[in-house]
């Protein structure tokens, strides 16, 4: 019998919030807020196939990516959802050029939130797992409004972080900087409970995700490495299998759960100017967060994510994240230019 059977994450957020002897409450009430957007995600995410919410908007993001109606809903899902709690001052969303500002007649909170509202969802068409990530940071201006400064945070600065997986099911996995918890909606009842108690990744993987498609932007220490993990060595365990579903998310959840890396290197055509292109603020840092959390690491090839400045609301990054072993091993590789 699972011994932490039907705990459901309202009671893991109260029961984590309790280990602040200064929390308010308001905490909770926000990813309380968060989880019921995610249940709604969740329902178009599953419905996508029957209702007339798939295909694109025609509309173009600020990343020049064609934009799909499921990432219109689930981004006006989330503003609907998390404006009116009083708990936040402030959001950014990959999908919104600006921040997003609290409207007139909502009162405003301690927290900032950011995040991806679809994560993958190039593929949503073809019914493969799609995720919404966020992170959450306390306000630092103390003015009568947030500003964008308080948008443009270091990772180490997060005070939580996660994702939603809608997959064969729909997980929530976060962290408050106290391990890693994932949580498994059950349809039935509409509750998420606790399936996954401290979640740790393994220090070393057997899979690597990257997309092979574009091996002919990589750097030489990138090629190298991939070259390295392909030849056979089986006392090390070597050659890894390719994963690579095309979805952040699951590819992510995927090695947190089985161990290996996940990398997304920048593309060097123009090796003076390195083009990355996953999101700082919306992708890098909160993953980053939730797998340092699990004794994992997430790194640009060289220098850790959580300490980058964020000077640009839609920076980009190189990210290499997952297994411990794997990314100091890659490390090794990339600066040996
Ligand atoms: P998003 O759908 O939020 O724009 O993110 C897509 C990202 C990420 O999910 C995935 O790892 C990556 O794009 C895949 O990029 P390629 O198709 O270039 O491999
Ligand atoms: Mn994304
Ligand atoms: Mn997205």
């Amino acid at each position: 019998m699972q011994k932490n059977k039907g705990i459901t994450i309202q009671r893991h957020i109260v029961e984590q919030e309790r280990l602040f002897p200064q929390a308010t409450g308001d905490f909770t009430g926000l990813l309380w807020d968060l989880s019921i957007a995610a249940k709604i995600i969740s329902r178009e995410v599953n419905k996508a196939g029957l209702a007339e919410i798939l295909g694109l908007t025609g509309e173009v993001n600020i990343h020049g990516e064609a934009v799909k109606k499921l990432d219109v809903f689930a981004n006006e899902r989330i503003c609907k959802s998390m404006e009116h709690g009083g708990h936040l001052c402030i959001m950014a969303s990959e999908e919104n050029d600006d921040v997003i500002t609290i409207p007139e007649e909502f009162p405003r909170g301690k927290y900032v939130l950011m995040f991806d509202p679809l994560d993958g969802s190039s593929n949503i068409d073809a019914n493969v797992s799609v995720g919404t990530i966020f992170s959450v940071y306390r306000r630092k201006t103390t003015g009568k409004e947030a500003t964008i400064e308080d948008c443009l945070r270091k990772g180490t600065e997060q005070i939580a972080a996660g994702y939603i997986v809608y997959g064969s099911s729909t997980m929530m996995v976060y962290t408050t900087g106290q391990g890693v918890y994932g949580f498994t909606l059950d349809p039935s009842i509409g509750e998420f409970l606790l399936s996954h108690e401290n979640i740790k990744i393994a220090a070393k993987g057997r899979t690597y995700s990257i997309n092979e498609g574009n091996t002919h932007t990589w750097d030489e220490g990138t090629r190298r490495y991939i070259r390295y993990l392909k030849e056979s060595d089986p006392s090390t365990g070597r050659p890894y299998s390719l994963r690579y579903i095309g979805s952040l998310v699951a590819d992510f959840h995927r090695n947190l759960l089985y161990g290996g890396i996940f990398l997304y290197p920048a593309d060097y055509k123009d090796p003076k100017k390195p083009k990355p292109k996953l999101r700082l603020l919306y992708e890098a840092n909160p993953l980053a967060f939730i797998v340092e959390q699990a004794g994992g690491m997430a790194s640009t090839g060289e220098e850790r994510i959580m300490d980058i400045q964020a000077s640009d609301l839609h920076q980009k990054v190189p990210l290499i994240i997952g297994s411990r072993e794997d990314v100091l091993a890659y490390e090794k590789y990339f600066e040996q230019e």
